[in-house]
Protein backbone atom coordinates (compact mmCIF):
# COMPACT_ATOMS: atom_id res chain seq x y z
CA UNK A 1 0.00 0.00 0.00
CA UNK A 2 1.92 3.15 -1.36
CA UNK A 3 -0.44 5.77 -0.22
CA UNK A 4 -2.17 7.06 3.18
CA UNK A 5 -5.60 6.07 3.84
CA UNK A 6 -7.99 8.31 6.30
CA UNK A 7 -6.32 8.64 9.69
CA UNK A 8 -9.69 8.12 11.58
CA UNK A 9 -11.41 4.70 9.70
CA UNK A 10 -8.53 4.15 6.96
CA UNK A 11 -7.90 0.32 8.98
CA UNK A 12 -9.87 -1.23 6.53
CA UNK A 13 -9.39 0.54 3.43
CA UNK A 14 -6.66 -0.58 0.59
CA UNK A 15 -7.02 3.00 -1.42
CA UNK A 16 -7.68 6.44 -0.42
CA UNK A 17 -10.66 8.34 -0.70
CA UNK A 18 -10.73 9.73 -4.63
CA UNK A 19 -10.09 13.84 -4.50
CA UNK A 20 -13.42 14.81 -5.59
CA UNK A 21 -15.41 12.49 -3.41
CA UNK A 22 -13.41 13.53 -0.12
CA UNK A 23 -14.93 16.80 -1.37
CA UNK A 24 -18.63 15.66 -1.92
CA UNK A 25 -18.53 13.84 0.92
CA UNK A 26 -17.12 16.34 3.50
CA UNK A 27 -19.80 19.26 5.43
CA UNK A 28 -16.75 21.23 7.50
CA UNK A 29 -17.74 23.98 5.17
CA UNK A 30 -20.82 23.98 6.70
CA UNK A 31 -20.79 21.96 10.21
CA UNK A 32 -17.93 23.88 11.66
CA UNK A 33 -20.58 26.26 12.73
CA UNK A 34 -20.88 23.44 15.44
CA UNK A 35 -17.82 23.85 17.20
CA UNK A 36 -19.08 24.97 20.54
CA UNK A 37 -21.55 22.82 21.16
CA UNK A 38 -19.53 19.64 19.33
CA UNK A 39 -16.32 20.81 22.45
CA UNK A 40 -19.47 21.04 24.78
CA UNK A 41 -20.81 17.81 23.97
CA UNK A 42 -17.35 16.24 24.31
CA UNK A 43 -16.16 17.75 27.41
CA UNK A 44 -19.28 16.55 29.23
CA UNK A 45 -18.58 13.28 27.50
CA UNK A 46 -15.24 12.93 28.99
CA UNK A 47 -16.95 13.91 32.40
CA UNK A 48 -18.70 11.56 31.85
CA UNK A 49 -16.36 8.49 30.91
CA UNK A 50 -13.92 9.64 33.89
CA UNK A 51 -17.11 9.05 36.40
CA UNK A 52 -17.60 5.92 35.51
CA UNK A 53 -13.56 4.97 35.24
CA UNK A 54 -13.29 4.44 31.48
CA UNK A 55 -10.81 7.56 31.53
CA UNK A 56 -8.42 8.58 34.35
CA UNK A 57 -8.72 12.42 36.37
CA UNK A 58 -5.49 13.35 34.71
CA UNK A 59 -6.70 12.34 30.72
CA UNK A 60 -9.96 14.11 31.41
CA UNK A 61 -8.19 17.30 32.61
CA UNK A 62 -5.64 16.84 29.40
CA UNK A 63 -9.19 16.89 27.06
CA UNK A 64 -10.54 19.53 28.96
CA UNK A 65 -7.64 21.51 28.78
CA UNK A 66 -6.94 21.03 24.70
CA UNK A 67 -10.38 21.39 24.11
CA UNK A 68 -10.50 24.97 25.52
CA UNK A 69 -7.42 25.66 23.96
CA UNK A 70 -8.99 24.60 20.84
CA UNK A 71 -11.91 26.44 20.98
CA UNK A 72 -9.76 29.75 21.61
CA UNK A 73 -8.00 28.93 18.21
CA UNK A 74 -11.34 28.64 16.41
CA UNK A 75 -12.85 32.02 17.48
CA UNK A 76 -9.28 33.88 16.91
CA UNK A 77 -9.55 32.49 13.48
CA UNK A 78 -6.41 30.57 13.80
CA UNK A 79 -7.61 26.99 13.59
CA UNK A 80 -6.85 25.51 10.13
CA UNK A 81 -10.40 23.33 9.27
CA UNK A 82 -8.94 20.67 6.99
CA UNK A 83 -11.85 18.96 4.13
CA UNK A 84 -9.90 15.74 4.50
CA UNK A 85 -10.91 15.55 7.91
CA UNK A 86 -14.27 15.61 6.61
CA UNK A 87 -16.58 17.28 9.22
CA UNK A 88 -16.24 19.06 12.72
CA UNK A 89 -15.85 16.05 14.90
CA UNK A 90 -13.15 14.67 12.97
CA UNK A 91 -11.38 17.92 12.83
CA UNK A 92 -11.52 19.06 16.50
CA UNK A 93 -10.55 15.00 17.42
CA UNK A 94 -7.42 15.28 15.23
CA UNK A 95 -6.47 18.89 17.03
CA UNK A 96 -7.21 17.55 20.17
CA UNK A 97 -4.83 14.17 19.49
CA UNK A 98 -1.81 16.33 17.77
CA UNK A 99 -2.25 18.74 20.83
CA UNK A 100 -2.50 16.12 23.86
CA UNK A 101 -1.24 12.97 22.14
CA UNK A 102 -2.59 9.38 22.44
CA UNK A 103 -5.54 10.99 25.24
CA UNK A 104 -7.01 12.51 22.69
CA UNK A 105 -7.63 9.44 20.94
CA UNK A 106 -9.27 7.91 24.01
CA UNK A 107 -12.14 10.49 23.76
CA UNK A 108 -14.24 8.77 21.70
CA UNK A 109 -14.35 6.04 23.42
CA UNK A 110 -18.33 4.77 23.08
CA UNK A 111 -19.53 7.21 20.70
CA UNK A 112 -19.94 7.83 17.62
CA UNK A 113 -20.47 10.85 14.83
CA UNK A 114 -24.03 9.79 14.48
CA UNK A 115 -24.80 10.41 18.18
CA UNK A 116 -22.65 12.88 18.46
CA UNK A 117 -23.84 15.00 15.63
CA UNK A 118 -27.13 14.51 16.53
CA UNK A 119 -26.18 16.17 20.04
CA UNK A 120 -24.60 19.00 18.38
CA UNK A 121 -27.11 19.91 16.19
CA UNK A 122 -29.86 19.43 19.41
CA UNK A 123 -27.51 21.66 21.09
CA UNK A 124 -27.17 24.53 18.60
CA UNK A 125 -30.91 24.29 17.98
CA UNK A 126 -31.74 24.87 21.34
CA UNK A 127 -29.37 27.95 21.82
CA UNK A 128 -30.93 29.52 18.83
CA UNK A 129 -34.55 29.13 19.45
CA UNK A 130 -33.92 30.72 22.74
CA UNK A 131 -32.43 33.50 20.95
CA UNK A 132 -35.30 33.46 18.78
CA UNK A 133 -38.05 33.47 21.51
CA UNK A 134 -36.39 36.64 23.00
CA UNK A 135 -36.54 38.16 19.72
CA UNK A 136 -40.42 37.47 19.47
CA UNK A 137 -40.98 38.81 23.10
CA UNK A 138 -39.43 42.11 21.64
CA UNK A 139 -41.00 42.56 18.39
CA UNK A 140 -44.48 41.84 20.53
CA UNK A 141 -43.37 44.60 22.80
CA UNK A 142 -43.09 47.10 20.31
CA UNK A 143 -46.58 46.14 18.96
CA UNK A 144 -47.69 46.76 22.32
CA UNK A 145 -46.17 50.59 22.93
CA UNK A 146 -47.91 51.34 19.53
CA UNK A 147 -50.80 49.46 19.98
CA UNK A 148 -51.06 51.52 23.21
CA UNK A 149 -50.41 54.82 21.16
CA UNK A 150 -52.96 53.94 18.70
CA UNK A 151 -55.54 52.87 20.79
CA UNK A 152 -58.34 55.25 19.88
CA UNK A 153 -56.92 55.83 16.32
CA UNK A 154 -59.40 54.71 13.74
CA UNK A 155 -58.95 53.39 10.16
CA UNK A 156 -61.33 51.22 7.85
CA UNK A 157 -61.24 47.71 8.71
CA UNK A 158 -60.85 45.26 5.36
CA UNK A 159 -62.54 42.05 4.14
CA UNK A 160 -61.97 41.24 0.97
CA UNK A 161 -59.47 44.27 0.71
CA UNK A 162 -62.56 46.17 0.53
CA UNK A 163 -63.47 48.60 3.38
CA UNK A 164 -65.98 46.75 5.82
CA UNK A 165 -65.81 48.21 9.21
CA UNK A 166 -64.05 50.97 11.29
CA UNK A 167 -61.47 49.53 13.81
CA UNK A 168 -58.90 51.09 15.62
CA UNK A 169 -55.09 50.86 14.59
CA UNK A 170 -54.55 49.61 18.13
CA UNK A 171 -56.67 46.55 17.46
CA UNK A 172 -55.27 45.90 14.00
CA UNK A 173 -52.04 45.68 15.90
CA UNK A 174 -52.61 43.42 18.23
CA UNK A 175 -53.87 40.80 16.27
CA UNK A 176 -50.45 40.77 14.90
CA UNK A 177 -49.52 40.10 18.60
CA UNK A 178 -51.95 37.33 18.84
CA UNK A 179 -50.49 35.59 15.74
CA UNK A 180 -46.93 36.11 17.32
CA UNK A 181 -48.14 34.36 20.90
CA UNK A 182 -48.83 31.81 18.96
CA UNK A 183 -45.45 31.75 17.24
CA UNK A 184 -43.84 31.83 20.52
CA UNK A 185 -45.66 28.63 21.94
CA UNK A 186 -44.82 26.81 18.99
CA UNK A 187 -41.22 27.48 18.84
CA UNK A 188 -41.70 26.75 23.23
CA UNK A 189 -43.37 23.94 22.32
CA UNK A 190 -40.52 22.37 19.54
CA UNK A 191 -37.81 23.00 21.98
CA UNK A 192 -38.93 20.53 24.54
CA UNK A 193 -38.72 17.80 21.61
CA UNK A 194 -35.36 19.50 20.84
CA UNK A 195 -34.06 19.25 24.47
CA UNK A 196 -33.60 14.99 24.36
CA UNK A 197 -29.84 13.95 24.61
CA UNK A 198 -28.99 10.98 21.94
CA UNK A 199 -25.38 10.58 23.65
CA UNK A 200 -25.14 7.13 24.48
CA UNK A 201 -26.39 6.04 21.13
CA UNK A 202 -22.83 5.80 19.98
CA UNK A 203 -22.97 4.27 16.75
CA UNK A 204 -26.59 3.03 16.61
CA UNK A 205 -27.34 0.26 19.33
CA UNK A 206 -25.66 2.01 22.60
CA UNK A 207 -22.40 0.99 23.95
CA UNK A 208 -20.53 -1.69 25.91
CA UNK A 209 -19.13 0.69 28.46
CA UNK A 210 -20.84 1.32 31.71
CA UNK A 211 -21.88 5.03 30.20
CA UNK A 212 -24.16 7.31 32.70
CA UNK A 213 -26.45 9.26 30.17
CA UNK A 214 -28.54 10.51 32.63
CA UNK A 215 -25.29 12.18 34.23
CA UNK A 216 -24.17 13.45 30.79
CA UNK A 217 -27.72 14.62 29.84
CA UNK A 218 -27.86 16.72 33.76
CA UNK A 219 -24.41 18.39 32.45
CA UNK A 220 -25.40 19.17 29.23
CA UNK A 221 -28.68 20.68 30.81
CA UNK A 222 -31.31 17.89 28.88
CA UNK A 223 -34.48 17.07 30.18
CA UNK A 224 -33.61 13.49 29.60
CA UNK A 225 -31.50 10.85 27.49
CA UNK A 226 -33.35 10.00 24.29
CA UNK A 227 -35.45 6.39 25.09
CA UNK A 228 -34.23 4.46 22.34
CA UNK A 229 -30.73 4.60 20.55
CA UNK A 230 -31.78 3.73 17.12
CA UNK A 231 -34.33 6.38 17.32
CA UNK A 232 -31.88 8.55 19.37
CA UNK A 233 -29.17 8.94 16.33
CA UNK A 234 -31.62 8.97 13.12
CA UNK A 235 -34.43 11.23 14.53
CA UNK A 236 -34.62 14.85 13.00
CA UNK A 237 -38.27 15.21 13.83
CA UNK A 238 -37.19 18.46 15.77
CA UNK A 239 -35.73 20.56 13.01
CA UNK A 240 -38.22 20.03 10.79
CA UNK A 241 -40.77 21.22 13.65
CA UNK A 242 -38.21 23.83 14.10
CA UNK A 243 -38.92 24.82 9.93
CA UNK A 244 -42.20 24.51 10.21
CA UNK A 245 -42.97 26.85 13.84
CA UNK A 246 -40.64 28.99 11.40
CA UNK A 247 -42.51 28.84 8.02
CA UNK A 248 -45.85 29.96 10.21
CA UNK A 249 -43.71 32.33 11.67
CA UNK A 250 -42.46 33.97 8.42
CA UNK A 251 -45.55 33.69 7.00
CA UNK A 252 -47.29 35.60 9.78
CA UNK A 253 -44.80 38.11 8.85
CA UNK A 254 -45.40 38.11 5.64
CA UNK A 255 -48.78 39.41 6.05
CA UNK A 256 -47.76 42.01 8.28
CA UNK A 257 -45.10 43.09 5.42
CA UNK A 258 -48.44 42.87 2.84
CA UNK A 259 -49.78 45.12 4.87
CA UNK A 260 -47.03 47.58 5.32
CA UNK A 261 -45.96 47.25 1.94
CA UNK A 262 -50.26 48.35 1.15
CA UNK A 263 -50.01 51.12 3.64
CA UNK A 264 -47.03 52.88 2.37
CA UNK A 265 -48.08 53.27 -0.53
CA UNK A 266 -49.26 56.52 -2.11
CA UNK A 267 -52.72 55.15 -2.73
CA UNK A 268 -53.20 53.92 0.97
CA UNK A 269 -50.73 56.53 3.03
CA UNK A 270 -51.79 55.00 5.79
CA UNK A 271 -48.10 54.63 7.45
CA UNK A 272 -44.85 56.32 7.35
CA UNK A 273 -42.09 53.81 7.51
CA UNK A 274 -38.75 55.49 8.74
CA UNK A 275 -35.87 56.19 5.80
CA UNK A 276 -33.92 54.11 7.73
CA UNK A 277 -35.49 50.77 6.87
CA UNK A 278 -36.16 51.98 3.41
CA UNK A 279 -34.57 52.71 0.01
CA UNK A 280 -34.25 54.96 -2.89
CA UNK A 281 -34.17 53.94 -6.37
CA UNK A 282 -30.89 55.14 -8.61
CA UNK A 283 -33.18 56.33 -11.23
CA UNK A 284 -36.78 58.05 -9.98
CA UNK A 285 -35.49 60.33 -7.26
CA UNK A 286 -39.17 60.79 -5.88
CA UNK A 287 -39.21 56.67 -4.72
CA UNK A 288 -38.70 55.59 -1.02
CA UNK A 289 -39.00 51.69 -1.21
CA UNK A 290 -40.59 49.59 2.04
CA UNK A 291 -37.79 46.91 1.65
CA UNK A 292 -37.47 45.35 4.74
CA UNK A 293 -41.10 44.42 4.52
CA UNK A 294 -41.04 43.20 1.05
CA UNK A 295 -37.22 41.10 1.85
CA UNK A 296 -38.96 39.57 4.35
CA UNK A 297 -42.22 38.66 2.15
CA UNK A 298 -39.56 37.29 -0.03
CA UNK A 299 -37.69 35.82 2.37
CA UNK A 300 -40.81 33.40 3.58
CA UNK A 301 -39.46 31.56 0.02
CA UNK A 302 -36.52 29.93 1.58
CA UNK A 303 -37.58 29.15 4.95
CA UNK A 304 -40.94 27.26 3.39
CA UNK A 305 -38.57 25.57 1.15
CA UNK A 306 -36.09 23.98 4.11
CA UNK A 307 -39.16 22.72 5.70
CA UNK A 308 -39.77 21.00 2.28
CA UNK A 309 -35.82 20.01 2.10
CA UNK A 310 -36.35 18.42 5.51
CA UNK A 311 -39.13 16.46 4.93
CA UNK A 312 -37.95 15.00 1.77
CA UNK A 313 -34.44 13.82 3.26
CA UNK A 314 -36.08 12.37 5.87
CA UNK A 315 -39.02 10.45 3.75
CA UNK A 316 -38.32 6.60 3.45
CA UNK A 317 -35.06 6.57 5.24
CA UNK A 318 -34.37 3.31 7.20
CA UNK A 319 -32.94 3.08 10.60
CA UNK A 320 -30.70 4.11 12.16
CA UNK A 321 -27.89 7.22 10.70
CA UNK A 322 -27.85 7.29 6.98
CA UNK A 323 -25.41 10.05 5.36
CA UNK A 324 -28.40 12.01 3.87
CA UNK A 325 -28.90 13.13 7.38
CA UNK A 326 -25.42 15.56 6.95
CA UNK A 327 -27.42 17.46 4.16
CA UNK A 328 -29.80 18.47 7.33
CA UNK A 329 -27.69 21.12 8.42
CA UNK A 330 -27.43 23.85 5.71
CA UNK A 331 -31.47 24.42 5.67
CA UNK A 332 -31.44 24.39 9.37
CA UNK A 333 -29.19 26.47 10.12
CA UNK A 334 -30.14 28.99 6.93
CA UNK A 335 -33.78 28.98 8.42
CA UNK A 336 -32.30 30.22 11.97
CA UNK A 337 -30.07 32.86 9.87
CA UNK A 338 -33.24 34.03 8.12
CA UNK A 339 -35.79 33.81 11.06
CA UNK A 340 -33.65 35.98 13.10
CA UNK A 341 -32.77 38.39 10.67
CA UNK A 342 -36.47 38.96 9.67
CA UNK A 343 -37.40 39.33 13.61
CA UNK A 344 -34.14 41.95 13.88
CA UNK A 345 -35.71 44.13 11.39
CA UNK A 346 -38.81 43.96 12.23
CA UNK A 347 -38.33 44.05 15.88
CA UNK A 348 -36.08 47.65 15.08
CA UNK A 349 -38.83 48.83 12.79
CA UNK A 350 -42.07 48.55 14.29
CA UNK A 351 -41.88 50.85 17.29
CA UNK A 352 -40.43 53.41 14.78
CA UNK A 353 -43.69 53.21 12.15
CA UNK A 354 -45.49 56.63 12.08
CA UNK A 355 -49.42 56.18 12.10
CA UNK A 356 -51.07 59.20 9.58
CA UNK A 357 -54.21 59.26 11.79
CA UNK A 358 -55.71 62.01 9.39
CA UNK A 359 -55.58 59.72 6.64
CA UNK A 360 -56.65 56.80 8.46
CA UNK A 361 -59.62 58.35 9.18
CA UNK A 362 -60.32 59.89 6.16
CA UNK A 363 -60.30 56.34 4.63
CA UNK A 364 -62.34 55.25 7.11
CA UNK A 365 -65.13 57.80 6.27
CA UNK A 366 -64.84 56.95 3.04
CA UNK A 367 -66.54 53.06 1.92
CA UNK A 368 -70.09 53.28 3.82
CA UNK A 369 -67.40 51.91 6.45
CA UNK A 370 -70.71 52.81 9.22
CA UNK A 371 -73.41 50.89 7.32
CA UNK A 372 -73.85 47.39 9.50
CA UNK A 373 -73.67 50.32 11.93
CA UNK A 374 -76.48 51.68 10.77
CA UNK A 375 -78.65 48.08 10.56
CA UNK A 376 -77.95 47.54 14.08
CA UNK A 377 -79.45 50.91 15.36
CA UNK A 378 -82.44 50.04 12.92
CA UNK A 379 -83.18 46.97 14.45
CA UNK A 380 -82.69 48.24 17.80
CA UNK A 381 -85.72 50.79 16.88
CA UNK A 382 -87.40 47.12 16.05
CA UNK A 383 -86.46 46.62 12.31
CA UNK A 384 -85.92 42.86 11.42
CA UNK A 385 -82.51 42.54 10.61
CA UNK A 386 -82.88 41.51 7.00
CA UNK A 387 -85.48 44.72 6.55
CA UNK A 388 -82.60 46.68 7.68
CA UNK A 389 -80.02 45.35 5.40
CA UNK A 390 -82.24 46.19 2.90
CA UNK A 391 -83.41 49.50 4.20
CA UNK A 392 -78.88 50.33 4.46
CA UNK A 393 -78.14 48.78 1.37
CA UNK A 394 -81.02 51.44 -0.75
CA UNK A 395 -78.94 54.33 1.81
CA UNK A 396 -75.63 53.32 0.03
CA UNK A 397 -76.82 53.00 -3.01
CA UNK A 398 -78.34 56.66 -2.74
CA UNK A 399 -74.94 57.39 -1.27
CA UNK A 400 -73.16 56.45 -4.04
CA UNK A 401 -75.07 58.12 -6.97
CA UNK A 402 -75.12 61.71 -4.21
CA UNK A 403 -71.37 61.02 -3.61
CA UNK A 404 -72.37 61.34 -0.16
CA UNK A 405 -71.13 59.07 2.73
CA UNK A 406 -73.82 58.04 5.17
CA UNK A 407 -72.54 60.20 7.92
CA UNK A 408 -72.74 63.46 5.53
CA UNK A 409 -76.36 63.01 4.61
CA UNK A 410 -78.91 65.10 6.34
CA UNK A 411 -81.23 63.34 8.71
CA UNK A 412 -84.16 64.00 5.75
CA UNK A 413 -82.01 61.87 3.03
CA UNK A 414 -81.71 58.86 5.70
CA UNK A 415 -85.81 59.57 6.74
CA UNK A 416 -86.54 58.11 2.85
CA UNK A 417 -85.40 54.95 3.67
CA UNK A 418 -87.21 54.79 7.05
CA UNK A 419 -88.79 56.21 9.35
CA UNK A 420 -87.50 55.18 12.22
CA UNK A 421 -84.30 57.21 11.73
CA UNK A 422 -84.20 59.94 13.99
CA UNK A 423 -81.39 62.77 14.67
CA UNK A 424 -79.68 60.08 17.32
CA UNK A 425 -78.91 57.97 14.53
CA UNK A 426 -75.71 60.63 14.21
CA UNK A 427 -74.22 58.81 17.05
CA UNK A 428 -73.89 55.49 15.31
CA UNK A 429 -72.42 56.86 12.25
CA UNK A 430 -69.24 58.42 13.84
CA UNK A 431 -66.16 56.85 13.41
CA UNK A 432 -65.64 57.12 17.16
CA UNK A 433 -69.23 55.68 17.69
CA UNK A 434 -68.75 52.81 15.72
CA UNK A 435 -65.52 51.74 17.54
CA UNK A 436 -66.47 52.26 20.43
CA UNK A 437 -69.82 50.64 20.51
CA UNK A 438 -67.81 47.26 20.04
CA UNK A 439 -66.91 46.95 23.44
CA UNK A 440 -66.52 43.50 24.52
CA UNK A 441 -63.27 41.22 25.21
CA UNK A 442 -61.84 40.79 21.57
CA UNK A 443 -63.54 43.96 20.43
CA UNK A 444 -62.46 47.23 18.84
CA UNK A 445 -63.21 49.78 20.76
CA UNK A 446 -60.43 52.01 22.28
CA UNK A 447 -61.31 50.62 25.96
CA UNK A 448 -60.80 47.04 24.68
CA UNK A 449 -57.60 47.44 23.08
CA UNK A 450 -56.08 48.77 26.21
CA UNK A 451 -57.16 46.06 28.15
CA UNK A 452 -56.01 43.54 25.61
CA UNK A 453 -52.64 45.42 25.91
CA UNK A 454 -52.29 45.21 29.59
CA UNK A 455 -52.99 41.48 29.27
CA UNK A 456 -50.50 41.34 26.69
CA UNK A 457 -47.78 43.21 29.06
CA UNK A 458 -48.63 40.46 31.21
CA UNK A 459 -48.55 37.65 29.12
CA UNK A 460 -44.89 38.93 28.29
CA UNK A 461 -43.91 39.16 31.96
CA UNK A 462 -44.86 35.74 32.75
CA UNK A 463 -42.51 34.18 30.26
N1 LIG B 1 -20.80 14.75 9.12
C1 LIG B 1 -21.74 13.77 9.51
C2 LIG B 1 -23.16 14.39 9.54
O1 LIG B 1 -23.23 15.56 9.47
C3 LIG B 1 -21.40 13.26 10.88
C4 LIG B 1 -21.85 11.88 11.14
C5 LIG B 1 -21.13 10.95 10.23
N2 LIG B 1 -21.30 9.60 10.60
C6 LIG B 1 -20.89 8.63 9.80
N3 LIG B 1 -21.07 7.45 10.21
N4 LIG B 1 -20.41 8.88 8.62
O2 LIG B 1 -24.15 13.71 9.63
Amino acid sequence: MSQKTNQQWGGRFTEPTDAFVARFTASVDFDKRLYKQDIQGSVAHARMLTRVGVLTQAECDDIIRGLGEIRVEIERGEFEWSVALEDVHMNIEAALTQKIGITGKKLHTGRSRNDQVATDIRLYLRDETDLILDEITRLQEGLLALAEREADTVMPGFTHLQTAQPVTFGHHLMAWFEMLSRDYERFVDCRKRINVMPLGAAALAGTTYPIDRHYTAELLQFSSPANNSLDAVSDRDFAIEFCAASSLLLMHMTRMSEELVLWASAQFNFVDLPDRFCTGSSIMPQKKNPDVPELVRGKSGRVYGHLFSLLTLMKSQPLAYNKDNQEDKEPLFDSVDTVKGCLRAFADMVPALQAKKDVMKEAALRGFSTATDLADYLVRKGVAFRDAHEIVGLSVAYGIKSGKDLGQMELQELRQFSDVIESDVFDVLTLEGSVSARDHMGGTAPSQVRKAVDAGRQLLAAR
